[in-house]
């Protein structure tokens, strides 16, 4: 009896305790974040302490957070939703079901999670799917392209690639009403790494006809040769994503060979014959002075040839779009980009907006300070939050002027 009672009340002590984190000041409703952030924090103790058990790999672990959030996909009263394959990937297409106006737009949109995790079926995707294409009157396209480690580098990108380039053909574009005038690509942290790499990409494919109408950037990923910058250095344990994980997530988009993990969490992994690269990610040029919070510049030491050589995804444009010419970055289209004051890829945002601006590229650039990655996933039930509420109002608005 006595000791039931303990339990009784040391368990929601322990919870409690577990949940609890303590939060910058400028995030409102922190208790909500918590509860929101706390299954994460769990699966990611759990799929540690799997993988240290050999029993799985870390990120087999992690796919719970997947798993839990996935939903049955069907259509609604406004949307037709149909489970279909572009170029042999599997995508999700939403049609409005209102008569179409005209020919509509349209949107290929990556979910976010790191490479090797999500799913374009999780919850708050095809919340924001569904709500695109039926506010907008659009096409919505959401790509379940193959994840790391099982599928590292390029088949993720090659993947997204495949389907937007099989969607941008006229006779495709045709087929489901879409104006070739009014196509974007679209992601969300990793996702918005590979819309920036797939918008690239088309510049220089000459089987291409169709111009993007613009790429919209949401807390991407775009570089993956200094990870000590400022955000890395403040933000190494805000939620969602703490600066371990996006370490992690790096490597294993390349190998899970942990010599690469560790040469990444050093900053020490780009070789010196690499070195001219920094010139594009050196944030003590690329950051505003106001942006730099008093951090002090250093070159990363040099790493490893023989590793550079084994994995060189990480230098590639595709993985990196940060490393591209200005004379590339001009062709693009204009630009909205989403960053979060409380992220370790805040800078990474912010350098590319400086770098597409200064190359002449027509950039919306909205820093929240309130935020931290992943806010916007926060609009339906059970976890909503009004920051999340916010960023997706601006988000559907700009593409709702822009696109
Ligand atoms: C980075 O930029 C600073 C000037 O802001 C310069 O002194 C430094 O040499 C640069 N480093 C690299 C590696 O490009």
């Amino acid at each position: 009896m006595g000791a039931k009672l303990l339990c009784l009340c040391l368990l929601p002590a322990l919870l409690a305790y577990y949940i609890y984190t303590p939060l910058p000041a400028d995030l409102a409703e922190p208790w909500t974040v918590m509860f929101a952030s706390a299954p994460f924090r769990a699966v990611g103790h759990l799929a540690t302490a799997l993988d240290l058990l050999g029993l799985m790999h870390y990120m087999e672990g992690m796919r719970l957070i997947t798993v839990l959030e996935t939903v049955m996909v069907t259509s609604d009263e406004d949307v037709t939703v149909t489970h279909t394959e572009f170029n042999n990937v599997p995508v999700l297409l939403y049609l409005p079901k209102r008569a179409p106006e005209g020919l509509r737009r349209a949107m290929v949109y990556f979910h976010g999670g790191g490479w090797c995790l999500g799913d374009a079926g999780m919850k708050p995707y095809d919340h924001m799917a569904r709500r695109v294409s039926n506010e907008l009157d659009a096409v919505v396209v959401s790509v379940n392209y193959r994840l790391a480690p099982e599928h590292p580098f390029p088949v993720p990108f090659e993947d997204v690639y495949a389907v937007t380039k099989f969607f941008l053909q006229s006779r495709v574009l045709s087929q489901y009403g879409v104006d070739p005038t009014r196509v974007c690509v679209a992601g969300d942290s990793a996702g918005g790494n590979l819309a920036a790499a797939v918008a690239q990409q088309l510049l220089q494919d000459p089987e291409v006809k169709t111009k993007l109408k613009a790429q919209v950037l949401l807390y991407p990923a775009l570089q993956a040769l200094d990870l000590d910058l400022p955000s890395y250095r403040d933000n190494a344990d805000k939620p969602l994503l703490s600066g371990p994980l996006m370490v992690r997530f790096w490597s294993e988009y390349f190998t899970s060979d942990p010599a690469l993990r560790e040469a990444m969490a050093s900053n020490r992994h780009v070789p010196a014959e690499a070195g001219h690269l920094f010139q594009f990610v050196n944030w003590s040029r690329l950051l505003p002075a106001g942006m730099r919070r008093g951090h002090e510049y250093v070159t990363p030491s040099p790493g490893s040839a023989e590793l550079a050589q084994r994995y060189p995804g990480f230098l590639d444009p595709r993985a990196s779009p940060l490393l591209v010419s200005d004379a590339l970055l001009r062709q693009l289209p204009p630009t909205y980009i989403l960053t979060c004051e409380h992220d370790v890829l805040r800078d990474d945002g912010v350098m590319y907006a400086r770098r597409l601006r200064d190359a002449g590229v027509s950039v919306t650039h909205d820093h929240a300070q309130d935020a931290f990655h992943g806010a916007l996933m926060f609009v339906s039930w059970p976890f909503e939050l009004a920051v999340g509420h916010r960023l997706f109002d601006r988000f559907l608005g700009w593409l709702n002027e822009n696109l």
